[in-house]
Order: C-alpha cells, then structure tokens, then sequence
C-alpha cells in the first residue's frame, strides 16, 4: 500500500483538513489538561533538515516524545546525503527503518522524489515552495480566536510572495477564504497556485488596500532561507511592504496578526505590532506543536487503516 504523504495541504480533502484543525484543539486541550497521550511507543519519526531551524525541530521532537515514539534529526552535515547519496536511495533504506519521516530542504522536487521512494508517510517541513505544517497552525489560530467556521475570513498577505505565501493560498483554496496579496513587482507567488485560486486570490502592491477589513494579517521575512546573499536589494524592494500600526488600522479592529517566525522587527513587521495586543504569533508557534501531532496522528492511522 502506498503510504499518505504530506507535501502540500493538497494532500489532504478539505474535510480531512478539517478533521485534523478538530483533533489539534482537542490535542492541545488535552495537553493544557496535563493528561499523557501516548498511542505511537516504539514509532520513531526521521528528520532531514538542510536549512535551520527552531520551532519545526522542537515541534516535530517535542511532539513525537509525548506521543509515546522518538525522533532522529539528521542534516546532511553528518549523513551521506551530505556525500552525494541520491535522495531515492536514501528514501528507501530511511523509510524501512522508520515510521515517518519529515523533510526540510530547498527544492520542492527532492521532497518529492524523496516521497516516490518512501515506503513511510513522509511530511514536507519547508521547501523552497511551501511550508504546509505551518498552514496548520496558522489555520489553527485562526480557528481559536475566530471559531470553527472561518470560510469567508479574509486574510491580509503583505510582504514576499513567498513558500509562505504559496501555502496561503492554497488554504484560501481549501478553507474558502478570501486573500489578498500584496507584494511589489517581480515578487509575485506562484502562477499555477495563483491561476488555481482565482476569484478567492486578489494581487495588489498597496499593503494597506490588502489590509482593509481584513480579519487577520500575515508575513514573513523579506529574504527567506537561501536567499540572503539578496538581503540588501530586497531591503529595498520591500521598503513599504512592512506591517506597521498604520496597515494594522486598516484592517478590522479585532483583527489578528500572524508571522511564522523567526520574524526581524523593523523590516518586515514594526515591532509595536509583532508585539502589540493584535499580534497572535507566539500562539501560532504553539500551535505547531498541536498540529503536528494531530498530523502525525492522521498519517500514522491512515497507514494502519489502508495496509
Ligand atoms: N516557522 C518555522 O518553520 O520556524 P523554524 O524555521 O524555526 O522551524
Ligand atoms: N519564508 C521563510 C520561512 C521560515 C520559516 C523561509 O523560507 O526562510
């Protein structure tokens, strides 16, 4: 049986997506509770990482720990992936040791062709394309501070288009929510992702005009991973793309502001509004723990059900 992977929200039905947003509030509920829920002793989850990283490897190793199973970071450092060993050839022989495995690199292509060789679920935790764990929990926020039903939200993408901004519309496809996008000239997210959403998706290089009555407004850094060598032209390019209290004002006054983190005040958010009483992102950083588990949960059931 092929296993279920995760590489974009698209690997999951809309009411799948759902069914694992429902199970990572209870899962977090359950954890405020201090009750341990531990189905998964003995599952170890591998992970690959090629770029940094806080929050996905303490979420992911976190996670796996109080579900009863263990994680093993790798990096290409000190694996033969650093060596030249093909992705397909790692895919396998991974795979047959562990029960899932989570993947943090550069091109979207190698996740994939990691995935077409895996005998075990495997989890994209960052490509240069998407960032999907984190859709999770940012949707999750969403959910917690404007309940269950957020079709229809309207969200605020201001800065880079972006593997974040990608990932956003793909959950405005799958949620059925309403995104406008500001980004300057030549920053613009993916075509397909784009043509794919029409009519919920607007593009528009005004911040503020993406802002208006949003309920919640999001964004990343200016240059992602991989792209620091164009720090200071980006500095530039996106020098009125910042979130700021005027572009908060723009947007409903009960509105959230979200940011995946790690976030530097003064560019791309100024620090009264990553810091102010809108501003949700340590929750969203939580929430990666909750939706992860729920996800791991999900894959690791699935696999069981359908083998
Ligand atoms: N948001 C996020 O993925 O953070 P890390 O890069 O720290 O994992
Ligand atoms: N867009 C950022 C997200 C980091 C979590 C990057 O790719 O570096």
């Amino acid at each position: 049986m092929k296993p279920r992977h995760f590489l974009s929200l698209f690997d999951l039905s809309p009411a799948e997506l759902q069914q694992v947003l429902r199970r990572a509030q209870e899962l977090k509920a359950q954890h405020r509770r201090g009750e341990s829920y531990a189905p998964f002793p003995q599952k170890v989850l591998g992970m690959i990482f090629e770029k940094a990283s806080t929050r996905t490897r303490i979420s992911f190793e976190a996670g796996m720990a109080q579900l009863g199973g263990s994680a093993i970071f790798l990096s290409p450092r000190d694996t033969q992936l650093g060596r030249g060993e093909p992705i397909e050839d790692t895919a396998r022989v991974l795979s047959s040791m562990v029960d899932v495995v989570m993947i943090r690199t550069f091109e979207h292509a190698k996740v994939e062709r990691f995935a077409a060789y895996s005998t075990a679920p495997v989890i994209n935790g960052l490509t240069d394309f998407n960032h999907p764990c984190q859709l999770l929990a940012d949707l999750q926020t969403l959910i917690e501070h404007r309940g269950s039903d957020i079709r229809g939200q309207t969200v605020a993408w201001i800065g880079d288009g972006n593997n974040m901004c990608n990932s956003y519309i793909s959950a405005a496809i799958m949620c059925d929510l309403q995104l406008r996008i500001a980004v300057p000239p030549g920053y613009e997210p993916d075509a397909e992702l784009l043509k794919q959403a029409a009519g919920r998706v607007v593009l528009l290089r005004d911040p503020r005009a993406a802002a208006r009555d949003a309920d919640m407004v999001a964004t990343d850094v200016w240059a992602s991973m991989g792209r620091e060598e164009e720090q200071s032209r980006r500095m530039q390019d996106f020098a009125h793309f910042q979130v700021d209290a005027e572009v908060m004002a723009q947007a409903k006054p009960d509105a959230i502001f979200l940011h995946c983190l790690p976030a530097h005040r003064g560019e791309e958010v100024s620090a009264e509004v990553i810091d102010g009483p809108q501003s949700r992102v340590w929750d969203e950083a939580e929430n990666r723990l909750h939706a992860q588990k729920a996800l791991i949960e999900f894959l690791l059931l699935d696999g069981d059900k359908s083998a």
